[in-house]
């Protein structure tokens, strides 16, 4: 269970820490919150104790007996400061050992993520501008604060990134896959497509699209350009992708093909794209009729096979990567794996991602548990869609290194 220190400052962002806080405890971290005594103005210890099932300190006077000052970074992970103040980002720069957080930090040997958060002057002063290099100079990894709506009425530069982004590069830096894809251009389909029969009526599925947004958000963390072409998903598309909208299956493939237009290096299909679609689809709505009770027979056509088309029309669009996701209902891993070698083969694909979604399991679920399969390998991956992701990313940056 990765160790993480989560350290809070004083500032009005200090209440979306708690956010963050929930989301390292849910991924399974053992986490330990070490405020500034400013941080407690805004959040009350209470908060950070009932979530991190911890007690929490800002001062090196409390648990001497354990060396707590050196204790609590020392056996860290990963430490994560956000929000961090300008006050916070001037101390940790020049090395100030002034209460429990900064000694923590000075004596951590883990990676650092600092998320910054203020108003747009101290953010853009040059006090604060020396002070962020002088951090990242020594290897801690600084964030961009996000642009928006400030404490007051004003708005810019200084909000603090949000919650589920500072968690996605804790994750890279934990799973080591920071930088990984940087460079690089991926397209990703999530969720499910819906196929009209007529103006208010379609044929859908189960799929969330949370496995393909988890793909995303990791592959931004490790630095991609990210594309994310979406049918219908219940999860937030990340800030930052470039999103394209395709809800049926027709819309899709026009959406990947145009994403090939920009090389990508690599295309991931977690989509559920439908196989069938309605021949005939009725303009308005269509009424039953109360007197004949006659029930409307829908006649279906196959749709195109994105994935299969995409891989044998790689040659000409130069795409080096291309995974694809198999969802089968099965009774044992062994049924599993003989229905994916076949899928493997019948797409084209480089890697295969099979999962078992016999009675419904997976659909909408945050676990997963997955088969990575290529030519020569099958892998093993279960837990959190996120861990699935990152799992992910981390195989198709040294399948992209490989190839160069
Ligand atoms: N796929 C696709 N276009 C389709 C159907 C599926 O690109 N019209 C892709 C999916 O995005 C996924 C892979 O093919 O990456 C496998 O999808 P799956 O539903 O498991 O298999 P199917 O090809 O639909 O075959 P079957 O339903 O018979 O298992």
């Amino acid at each position: 269970m990765p160790r993480v220190v989560l350290g809070v400052c004083g500032g009005i962002a200090a209440y979306k820490s708690v956010e963050l806080l929930r989301l390292l405890t849910e991924a399974g971290h053992d986490v330990t919150v070490v405020p500034t005594e400013n941080a407690l103005r805004f959040v009350g210890s209470a908060t950070f104790e009932a979530l991190s099932g911890k007690p929490v300190s800002t001062s090196v006077w409390d648990g001497v007996d354990r060396v707590a000052h050196i204790d609590i970074g020392a056996s860290a992970d990963l430490i994560v400061i956000a929000p961090a103040t300008a006050d916070f980002l001037a101390r940790a720069s020049h090395g100030m050992a002034s209460d429990l957080l900064s000694n923590t930090l000075l004596s951590a040997t883990a990676p650092v993520l600092i998320a910054p958060a203020m108003h747009t002057q101290m953010w853009e002063h040059p006090a604060t501008a020396h002070n962020v290099a002088l951090l990242r100079s020594r290897g801690n990894f600084v964030l961009e604060p996000d642009s928006g709506r400030l404490t007051g009425k004003d708005s810019g530069v200084g909000r603090l990134p949000s919650p589920f982004s500072i968690f996605d590069a804790a994750t890279a830096l934990l799973s080591g896959t920071v930088g990984l894809l940087s460079g690089r251009h991926v397209v990703v389909t999530a969720g499910g497509t819906q196929e009209s029969w007529d103006a208010v009526r379609f044929l859908g599925n189960r799929s969330s699209g949370k496995q393909g947004i988890a793909i995303a958000r990791a592959a931004l963390a490790a630095g991609a350009q990210v594309t994310l072409i979406t049918g219908s998903v219940q999860e937030a598309v990340p800030a930052g992708v470039n999103h394209v909208k395709a809800p049926s299956a027709a819309q899709m493939l026009d959406a990947v093909r145009e994403s090939m237009t920009q090389q990508p290096d690599a295309l991931i299909m977690t989509a559920a794209v439908a196989d069938f679609r309605p021949i005939d689809v009725q303009e308005g709505k269509i009424k039953k009729d109360s007197k004949s009770h006659e029930i409307p027979t829908l006649n279906l056509q196959q749709t195109t096979d994105i994935l299969a088309t995409m891989c044998s029309e790689r040659g000409s669009a130069s795409l080096p990567v291309v995974i694809g996701f198999g969802a089968e209902t099965v009774q044992s891993d062994e049924e599993l794996m003989a229905l994916g070698v076949t899928k493997l083969k019948a797409k084209g694909c480089d890697m295969l991602v099979v999962n078992n979604v016999a009675h419904g399991a997976i659909f909408g679920e945050d676990y997963s548990e997955v088969i990575f399969m290529d030519a020569n390998s099958r892998q093993k991956h279960s837990g959190t869609k996120d861990h699935i992701a990152q799992a992910l990313v981390a195989r198709l940056g040294s399948i992209l290194e490989g190839l160069h």
